[in-house]
Protein backbone atom coordinates (compact mmCIF):
# COMPACT_ATOMS: atom_id res chain seq x y z
CA UNK A 1 0.00 0.00 0.00
CA UNK A 2 1.53 3.30 -0.70
CA UNK A 3 1.89 5.89 1.91
CA UNK A 4 -0.95 8.49 2.15
CA UNK A 5 0.48 12.01 0.70
CA UNK A 6 0.72 14.68 2.46
CA UNK A 7 -1.90 17.57 2.00
CA UNK A 8 -0.32 20.84 1.46
CA UNK A 9 -0.70 22.63 4.29
CA UNK A 10 -1.64 20.56 6.73
CA UNK A 11 -1.26 20.81 10.50
CA UNK A 12 2.16 19.33 11.18
CA UNK A 13 2.57 16.06 13.64
CA UNK A 14 2.81 17.74 17.11
CA UNK A 15 6.34 17.61 17.79
CA UNK A 16 8.23 15.84 20.91
CA UNK A 17 9.70 19.47 22.32
CA UNK A 18 9.43 21.64 25.29
CA UNK A 19 8.62 25.19 25.88
CA UNK A 20 10.60 27.85 27.99
CA UNK A 21 10.41 31.09 28.91
CA UNK A 22 13.23 33.25 26.94
CA UNK A 23 12.92 36.54 28.43
CA UNK A 24 9.99 38.60 30.46
CA UNK A 25 9.73 42.11 30.94
CA UNK A 26 7.42 44.62 32.92
CA UNK A 27 6.60 48.14 32.41
CA UNK A 28 4.96 50.79 34.79
CA UNK A 29 3.48 54.33 33.94
CA UNK A 30 5.12 57.36 34.97
CA UNK A 31 2.47 58.81 37.51
CA UNK A 32 2.71 57.15 41.38
CA UNK A 33 -0.49 57.49 43.21
CA UNK A 34 0.22 57.30 46.72
CA UNK A 35 -2.43 56.92 49.83
CA UNK A 36 -1.63 60.34 50.66
CA UNK A 37 -2.39 61.35 46.99
CA UNK A 38 -5.77 59.81 47.18
CA UNK A 39 -6.53 61.68 50.81
CA UNK A 40 -6.74 64.84 48.86
CA UNK A 41 -8.71 63.37 46.02
CA UNK A 42 -11.39 61.57 47.92
CA UNK A 43 -13.00 60.75 51.73
CA UNK A 44 -10.59 57.95 52.52
CA UNK A 45 -7.71 57.52 54.47
CA UNK A 46 -3.91 55.54 54.56
CA UNK A 47 -5.06 53.36 57.27
CA UNK A 48 -8.61 52.17 55.69
CA UNK A 49 -6.51 51.72 52.81
CA UNK A 50 -3.61 49.46 53.64
CA UNK A 51 -6.11 47.76 56.45
CA UNK A 52 -8.03 46.17 53.67
CA UNK A 53 -5.97 46.08 50.70
CA UNK A 54 -2.58 46.31 51.70
CA UNK A 55 -1.99 48.82 48.84
CA UNK A 56 0.48 51.77 49.51
CA UNK A 57 0.71 53.05 46.17
CA UNK A 58 -0.14 52.48 42.75
CA UNK A 59 0.78 54.00 39.35
CA UNK A 60 -1.27 55.44 36.63
CA UNK A 61 -1.31 57.00 33.26
CA UNK A 62 -0.02 60.57 32.37
CA UNK A 63 -2.44 60.89 29.09
CA UNK A 64 -0.27 63.90 28.54
CA UNK A 65 2.70 62.19 27.94
CA UNK A 66 1.44 59.74 25.64
CA UNK A 67 1.34 56.54 28.03
CA UNK A 68 -1.31 54.05 27.27
CA UNK A 69 -2.20 50.26 27.54
CA UNK A 70 -0.28 50.22 24.04
CA UNK A 71 2.61 51.83 25.04
CA UNK A 72 3.42 50.43 28.27
CA UNK A 73 3.25 46.82 26.25
CA UNK A 74 5.19 48.06 23.71
CA UNK A 75 7.84 49.00 26.23
CA UNK A 76 7.32 45.92 28.51
CA UNK A 77 7.62 43.54 25.36
CA UNK A 78 10.63 45.09 24.20
CA UNK A 79 12.37 44.26 27.49
CA UNK A 80 11.69 41.01 27.39
CA UNK A 81 12.78 40.34 23.69
CA UNK A 82 16.03 41.96 25.00
CA UNK A 83 16.30 39.67 27.79
CA UNK A 84 15.53 36.68 25.10
CA UNK A 85 18.28 38.38 22.62
CA UNK A 86 15.85 38.45 19.79
CA UNK A 87 14.30 41.06 17.20
CA UNK A 88 10.79 41.17 17.14
CA UNK A 89 11.32 39.41 13.81
CA UNK A 90 11.86 36.37 15.74
CA UNK A 91 8.00 35.89 16.88
CA UNK A 92 5.92 34.52 15.10
CA UNK A 93 2.38 35.46 17.13
CA UNK A 94 1.74 38.25 20.11
CA UNK A 95 -1.25 37.00 22.37
CA UNK A 96 -1.91 40.44 24.23
CA UNK A 97 -3.95 40.15 27.28
CA UNK A 98 -6.18 43.46 28.34
CA UNK A 99 -9.51 44.42 29.18
CA UNK A 100 -8.59 48.30 28.71
CA UNK A 101 -7.61 47.58 24.83
CA UNK A 102 -7.11 51.28 23.21
CA UNK A 103 -10.04 50.88 20.84
CA UNK A 104 -12.85 47.91 20.27
CA UNK A 105 -10.96 48.01 16.55
CA UNK A 106 -8.53 47.43 15.77
CA UNK A 107 -7.03 44.82 18.36
CA UNK A 108 -4.31 46.52 20.37
CA UNK A 109 -2.32 43.57 19.51
CA UNK A 110 -1.60 44.82 16.06
CA UNK A 111 -0.93 47.74 16.88
CA UNK A 112 1.82 46.09 19.38
CA UNK A 113 3.03 43.89 16.87
CA UNK A 114 3.49 46.96 14.17
CA UNK A 115 5.00 49.29 17.02
CA UNK A 116 8.11 46.75 18.04
CA UNK A 117 8.29 45.95 14.15
CA UNK A 118 7.65 42.37 14.45
CA UNK A 119 5.90 42.47 10.41
CA UNK A 120 2.91 41.00 9.90
CA UNK A 121 3.24 38.08 12.64
CA UNK A 122 -0.80 37.24 13.71
CA UNK A 123 -2.04 39.31 16.93
CA UNK A 124 -4.50 38.53 19.02
CA UNK A 125 -6.21 40.43 22.02
CA UNK A 126 -7.85 37.51 24.82
CA UNK A 127 -10.38 39.49 27.06
CA UNK A 128 -10.54 37.65 30.68
CA UNK A 129 -9.97 40.47 32.97
CA UNK A 130 -7.62 39.53 35.39
CA UNK A 131 -6.88 35.96 34.48
CA UNK A 132 -6.00 37.05 30.50
CA UNK A 133 -2.44 36.45 31.71
CA UNK A 134 -2.74 33.19 32.65
CA UNK A 135 -5.14 32.18 30.37
CA UNK A 136 -2.93 33.18 27.13
CA UNK A 137 -0.05 31.51 28.89
CA UNK A 138 -2.33 28.26 28.43
CA UNK A 139 -2.76 28.86 25.15
CA UNK A 140 0.61 29.97 24.32
CA UNK A 141 1.74 26.70 25.36
CA UNK A 142 -1.06 24.55 23.06
CA UNK A 143 -0.09 26.52 20.50
CA UNK A 144 3.93 25.67 20.59
CA UNK A 145 3.39 22.24 21.48
CA UNK A 146 0.86 21.52 18.51
CA UNK A 147 4.27 22.52 15.91
CA UNK A 148 1.78 25.12 14.57
CA UNK A 149 4.29 28.26 16.41
CA UNK A 150 7.78 28.16 17.65
CA UNK A 151 8.00 31.83 19.21
CA UNK A 152 4.73 33.73 21.11
CA UNK A 153 4.97 36.86 22.69
CA UNK A 154 1.93 36.82 26.00
CA UNK A 155 1.87 40.02 27.04
CA UNK A 156 -0.80 41.44 29.48
CA UNK A 157 -1.12 45.39 29.77
CA UNK A 158 -4.31 47.24 31.34
CA UNK A 159 -4.62 50.60 32.33
CA UNK A 160 -8.09 50.73 34.72
CA UNK A 161 -7.45 54.15 35.68
CA UNK A 162 -9.43 55.23 32.04
CA UNK A 163 -12.26 53.39 34.05
CA UNK A 164 -12.34 54.74 37.28
CA UNK A 165 -13.57 57.92 39.40
CA UNK A 166 -11.00 59.46 41.34
CA UNK A 167 -13.23 61.34 44.07
CA UNK A 168 -15.27 60.08 46.82
CA UNK A 169 -18.04 59.09 44.49
CA UNK A 170 -15.37 56.03 43.21
CA UNK A 171 -13.14 55.68 46.67
CA UNK A 172 -14.31 51.85 46.59
CA UNK A 173 -12.66 50.60 43.28
CA UNK A 174 -10.10 53.66 42.38
CA UNK A 175 -7.89 52.38 45.55
CA UNK A 176 -7.39 49.13 44.05
CA UNK A 177 -6.22 49.41 40.82
CA UNK A 178 -2.84 50.39 38.98
CA UNK A 179 -1.76 50.56 35.22
CA UNK A 180 1.14 48.12 34.19
CA UNK A 181 2.16 45.74 31.86
CA UNK A 182 3.82 42.54 31.98
CA UNK A 183 5.34 40.44 29.27
CA UNK A 184 6.86 36.62 28.62
CA UNK A 185 8.26 35.02 25.42
CA UNK A 186 7.61 31.32 25.19
CA UNK A 187 10.01 29.67 22.90
CA UNK A 188 9.77 25.60 21.60
CA UNK A 189 12.97 24.04 23.16
CA UNK A 190 14.37 20.15 22.38
CA UNK A 191 14.24 20.05 26.39
CA UNK A 192 11.26 17.80 26.75
CA UNK A 193 11.39 18.44 30.53
CA UNK A 194 10.47 21.93 30.33
CA UNK A 195 7.33 23.29 29.53
CA UNK A 196 3.27 22.71 31.20
CA UNK A 197 3.06 20.29 34.03
CA UNK A 198 -0.87 21.73 35.29
CA UNK A 199 -3.19 23.67 34.01
CA UNK A 200 -6.67 25.27 34.97
CA UNK A 201 -9.44 27.42 33.08
CA UNK A 202 -12.87 28.17 35.13
CA UNK A 203 -15.59 31.19 34.29
CA UNK A 204 -19.35 31.36 36.18
CA UNK A 205 -20.49 33.94 33.88
CA UNK A 206 -23.68 33.52 36.09
CA UNK A 207 -22.07 35.94 38.08
CA UNK A 208 -20.76 38.44 35.95
CA UNK A 209 -22.46 41.29 37.75
CA UNK A 210 -20.00 41.00 40.73
CA UNK A 211 -17.51 43.23 38.73
CA UNK A 212 -18.49 44.83 35.23
CA UNK A 213 -18.00 47.87 33.09
CA UNK A 214 -21.34 49.68 31.43
CA UNK A 215 -20.94 50.88 28.16
CA UNK A 216 -24.60 52.07 27.55
CA UNK A 217 -27.67 52.50 29.26
CA UNK A 218 -29.82 50.27 26.22
CA UNK A 219 -29.23 46.96 27.99
CA UNK A 220 -30.67 44.11 30.28
CA UNK A 221 -29.50 44.52 33.50
CA UNK A 222 -30.70 42.70 36.54
CA UNK A 223 -33.04 44.16 39.37
CA UNK A 224 -30.72 46.90 41.35
CA UNK A 225 -27.85 46.77 38.77
CA UNK A 226 -29.38 49.29 35.87
CA UNK A 227 -26.65 51.85 35.50
CA UNK A 228 -27.20 55.51 35.75
CA UNK A 229 -25.49 57.73 33.33
CA UNK A 230 -22.46 58.40 35.97
CA UNK A 231 -22.04 54.67 35.82
CA UNK A 232 -21.21 54.36 32.19
CA UNK A 233 -17.40 53.07 31.54
CA UNK A 234 -16.89 52.75 35.05
CA UNK A 235 -16.09 50.11 36.76
CA UNK A 236 -19.07 48.30 39.05
CA UNK A 237 -17.81 46.10 41.88
CA UNK A 238 -19.40 43.89 44.01
CA UNK A 239 -16.45 44.27 46.80
CA UNK A 240 -17.66 42.01 49.71
CA UNK A 241 -19.07 39.33 46.81
CA UNK A 242 -15.70 39.21 44.70
CA UNK A 243 -13.57 38.93 47.97
CA UNK A 244 -15.80 36.03 49.53
CA UNK A 245 -15.31 34.40 45.82
CA UNK A 246 -11.43 35.02 45.95
CA UNK A 247 -10.82 33.78 49.38
CA UNK A 248 -12.85 30.38 48.41
CA UNK A 249 -11.76 29.99 44.84
CA UNK A 250 -8.13 30.76 45.19
CA UNK A 251 -7.29 28.23 47.22
CA UNK A 252 -9.70 25.45 45.73
CA UNK A 253 -8.09 25.76 42.27
CA UNK A 254 -4.45 25.94 43.45
CA UNK A 255 -5.41 22.82 45.28
CA UNK A 256 -6.89 20.99 42.02
CA UNK A 257 -4.06 21.93 40.05
CA UNK A 258 -2.00 20.56 42.72
CA UNK A 259 -3.56 17.15 42.42
CA UNK A 260 -3.50 17.11 38.74
CA UNK A 261 0.14 17.41 38.73
CA UNK A 262 0.45 14.76 41.81
CA UNK A 263 2.34 17.36 43.48
CA UNK A 264 2.13 18.79 47.12
CA UNK A 265 2.55 22.65 47.64
CA UNK A 266 5.88 22.60 49.64
CA UNK A 267 7.43 20.88 45.71
CA UNK A 268 6.53 24.39 43.93
CA UNK A 269 9.35 27.05 43.98
CA UNK A 270 6.90 30.14 43.73
CA UNK A 271 3.56 30.95 43.20
CA UNK A 272 3.20 33.91 41.21
CA UNK A 273 -0.49 35.25 42.44
CA UNK A 274 -2.46 38.17 40.86
CA UNK A 275 -2.58 40.93 42.96
CA UNK A 276 -6.01 41.84 43.85
CA UNK A 277 -5.65 42.09 47.60
CA UNK A 278 -2.84 40.99 50.37
CA UNK A 279 -5.51 39.67 52.68
CA UNK A 280 -6.47 37.08 49.83
CA UNK A 281 -3.01 36.05 49.34
CA UNK A 282 -2.41 35.78 52.99
CA UNK A 283 -5.61 33.72 53.27
CA UNK A 284 -3.76 31.23 50.48
CA UNK A 285 -0.20 31.77 52.28
CA UNK A 286 -1.95 30.25 55.44
CA UNK A 287 -4.29 27.66 54.08
CA UNK A 288 -0.95 25.85 52.53
CA UNK A 289 1.74 26.79 55.11
CA UNK A 290 3.68 28.25 52.72
CA UNK A 291 6.37 31.06 53.58
CA UNK A 292 6.61 34.73 52.75
CA UNK A 293 8.82 33.78 50.40
CA UNK A 294 7.18 31.50 48.18
CA UNK A 295 4.06 33.50 47.80
CA UNK A 296 5.03 36.87 46.21
CA UNK A 297 3.12 40.28 47.31
CA UNK A 298 3.92 43.24 45.57
CA UNK A 299 0.39 44.86 45.85
CA UNK A 300 1.50 47.39 48.69
CA UNK A 301 3.96 49.17 45.62
CA UNK A 302 1.59 48.82 42.38
CA UNK A 303 -2.15 47.88 43.93
CA UNK A 304 -4.43 45.68 41.15
CA UNK A 305 -2.60 45.59 38.05
CA UNK A 306 -5.14 43.04 36.16
CA UNK A 307 -3.72 41.79 33.59
CA UNK A 308 -0.72 42.87 34.16
CA UNK A 309 -0.40 41.64 37.43
CA UNK A 310 1.09 38.24 37.42
CA UNK A 311 4.23 39.01 34.80
CA UNK A 312 4.99 41.73 36.35
CA UNK A 313 5.55 39.82 39.92
CA UNK A 314 7.09 37.48 37.44
CA UNK A 315 9.55 40.04 35.93
CA UNK A 316 10.31 41.51 39.36
CA UNK A 317 11.10 37.98 40.82
CA UNK A 318 13.40 37.30 38.07
CA UNK A 319 15.41 40.38 37.83
CA UNK A 320 15.47 39.59 41.65
CA UNK A 321 17.27 35.64 41.13
CA UNK A 322 14.21 34.32 42.87
CA UNK A 323 12.81 32.55 39.91
CA UNK A 324 15.45 30.25 37.67
CA UNK A 325 15.92 27.99 35.29
CA UNK A 326 14.64 24.14 36.73
CA UNK A 327 11.72 25.97 39.17
CA UNK A 328 8.39 25.08 39.48
CA UNK A 329 6.40 27.74 39.12
CA UNK A 330 2.56 28.22 39.69
CA UNK A 331 0.68 30.62 38.23
CA UNK A 332 -2.76 31.93 39.58
CA UNK A 333 -5.08 34.13 38.69
CA UNK A 334 -8.96 35.06 39.43
CA UNK A 335 -11.06 38.06 38.40
CA UNK A 336 -14.26 39.51 36.65
CA UNK A 337 -16.13 37.00 34.60
CA UNK A 338 -16.13 35.67 36.74
CA UNK A 339 -12.96 34.17 36.08
CA UNK A 340 -9.98 32.19 37.64
CA UNK A 341 -6.86 29.87 36.87
CA UNK A 342 -3.68 28.30 36.94
CA UNK A 343 -0.62 27.47 34.81
CA UNK A 344 1.78 24.58 36.50
CA UNK A 345 5.05 25.12 34.53
CA UNK A 346 8.55 23.26 35.13
CA UNK A 347 10.74 25.97 33.82
N1 LIG B 1 -12.22 54.71 52.08
C1 LIG B 1 -12.98 54.75 53.19
N2 LIG B 1 -14.15 54.11 53.30
C2 LIG B 1 -14.57 53.40 52.25
C3 LIG B 1 -13.83 53.32 51.07
C4 LIG B 1 -12.61 54.02 51.01
N3 LIG B 1 -11.83 54.00 49.90
N4 LIG B 1 -14.49 52.52 50.20
C5 LIG B 1 -15.61 52.13 50.81
N5 LIG B 1 -15.66 52.65 52.05
C6 LIG B 1 -16.71 52.49 53.08
C7 LIG B 1 -18.02 52.03 52.49
O1 LIG B 1 -18.75 53.12 52.00
C8 LIG B 1 -18.66 51.37 53.68
O2 LIG B 1 -19.21 52.37 54.49
P1 LIG B 1 -20.62 52.14 55.25
O3 LIG B 1 -20.38 50.98 56.17
O4 LIG B 1 -20.83 53.42 55.93
O5 LIG B 1 -21.59 51.83 54.16
C9 LIG B 1 -17.49 50.76 54.44
O6 LIG B 1 -16.32 51.44 53.97
C10 LIG B 1 -17.33 49.29 54.22
O7 LIG B 1 -17.39 49.03 52.83
P2 LIG B 1 -17.21 47.59 52.23
O8 LIG B 1 -17.28 47.66 50.76
O9 LIG B 1 -18.13 46.64 52.93
O10 LIG B 1 -15.72 47.30 52.69
P3 LIG B 1 -14.92 45.97 52.67
O11 LIG B 1 -14.44 45.68 54.03
O12 LIG B 1 -15.64 44.87 51.95
O13 LIG B 1 -13.64 46.36 51.78
C11 LIG B 1 -12.83 46.11 49.55
C12 LIG B 1 -13.83 46.78 50.46
C13 LIG B 1 -13.09 46.54 48.11
C14 LIG B 1 -11.43 46.54 49.95
C15 LIG B 1 -12.94 44.57 49.69
O14 LIG B 1 -14.30 44.18 49.61
C16 LIG B 1 -12.18 43.83 48.64
O15 LIG B 1 -10.96 43.88 48.58
N6 LIG B 1 -12.87 43.05 47.80
C17 LIG B 1 -12.25 42.33 46.71
C18 LIG B 1 -12.13 43.24 45.53
C19 LIG B 1 -11.22 42.72 44.47
O16 LIG B 1 -10.25 42.08 44.74
N7 LIG B 1 -11.52 43.04 43.22
C20 LIG B 1 -10.72 42.71 42.09
C21 LIG B 1 -10.86 41.28 41.75
S1 LIG B 1 -9.70 40.89 40.50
Amino acid sequence: MSPTPAIPGAVPTPPNLGVRFAGVGSALPSKPLTNADLEQLMDTSDEWIVQRTGIRSRYIVDHERGESCLTLATAALRRALDEAHLAPTDLDLIILATMTAEMSCPPTSCRLAADIGAGTIGAIDVTAACCGFVYSLNTAYALIRSGLYRSIAVVGADTLSQYLTYDSSGRSTAILFGDAAGAAILRATDDTNKGLIAQAMHSDGARWVDLYIPEDLDRDFPEGHEPSPEHLKRVQMNGRGVFKFAVGTFSDVIQQTLHQAGLAATDIDMFVCHQSNARILSAARDRFGLSEEKLYINIDRVGNTVAASVPLCLDELTKAGRIKEGDKVMFVAFGGGLTWGTSLWQL
